[in-house]
């Protein structure tokens, strides 16, 4: 079978707009696998991976989903919603010395980094605000997945309207979880958002300093 063609990065990031209604048209299993993949392959601090996605298909689940989201129908509407968490606990109950296997069996690292790593990475999470960490390494696996859907010929809503209490209870997440936020992925139904447009680069990017000109 011919390799599906994905569209240029440029393309997705120009023409991506949050969709505002899904048709019920599917998602290929194989798509879906390789948007996953693009979560799964996203950096993070000290290789962390802290992200943790719950892949929601079930109609009946979506729908109550979309009731704990400020019955935004999107929620419903869309074959497939990623919700996206960030586990605190994660490298303590296993995952650190799983990354630090893994980083072994690919030869990266000697054994005196990885012990500095162990030494050094639970002082980091005593010194960092937790929820702004997990939020800073779940986006960036969040966004790959956004693009990686949208290149594959996709449209996509990110969401942040829901109360994370019922959606923890709806999908048995634990309470320790944070739920950072949730991924719509499907096809637009009827007509797209306009573009809302942006600031330009003149208002938002400083040169060497904060509110800098010329430095003088
Ligand atoms: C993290 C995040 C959370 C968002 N949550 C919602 C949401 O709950 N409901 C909604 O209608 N739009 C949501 N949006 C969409 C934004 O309103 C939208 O991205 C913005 O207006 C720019 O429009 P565009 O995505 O079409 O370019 C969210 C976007 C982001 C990045």
């Amino acid at each position: 079978m011919a390799e599906k063609k994905e569209k240029l990065l440029s393309e997705v990031m120009r023409d991506r707009r949050t969709t505002p209604n899904f048709g019920a048209q599917p998602v290929q299993d194989a798509d879906l696998d390789q948007i996953i993949q693009a979560g799964v392959d996203a950096p993070s601090s000290y290789n962390a991976q802290p992200w943790r996605f719950v892949v929601v298909r079930d109609p009946e689940l979506r729908s109550k989903l979309a009731e704990a989201s400020r019955g935004q129908a999107r929620v419903a509407q869309a074959p497939v919603v990623i919700v996206a968490c960030g586990d605190p606990e994660a490298w303590r109950k296993g995952d650190l010395e799983e990354m630090l296997r893994i980083a072994k069996e690919q030869g990266y690292g000697t054994d005196a980094s990885h012990n500095y790593v162990r030494e050094k990475f639970p002082k980091l999470m005593q010194s960092v605000d937790v929820e702004a960490w997990l939020n800073r390494q779940v986006m960036i696996a969040f966004t790959q997945m956004m693009l990686m859907a949208e290149a594959l010929g996709y449209d996509t809503a990110p969401m942040e309207g829901f109360e994370a209490t019922k959606v923890r209870v709806l999908l048995g997440i634990p309470g320790s979880v944070f739920v950072v936020a949730m991924l719509c992925i499907g096809h637009l139904e009827g007509s797209d958002k306009r573009f809302g447009g942006r600031f330009t680069s003149d208002h938002v990017v400083y040169h060497e300093r904060w509110g800098g000109g010329t430095g003088e």
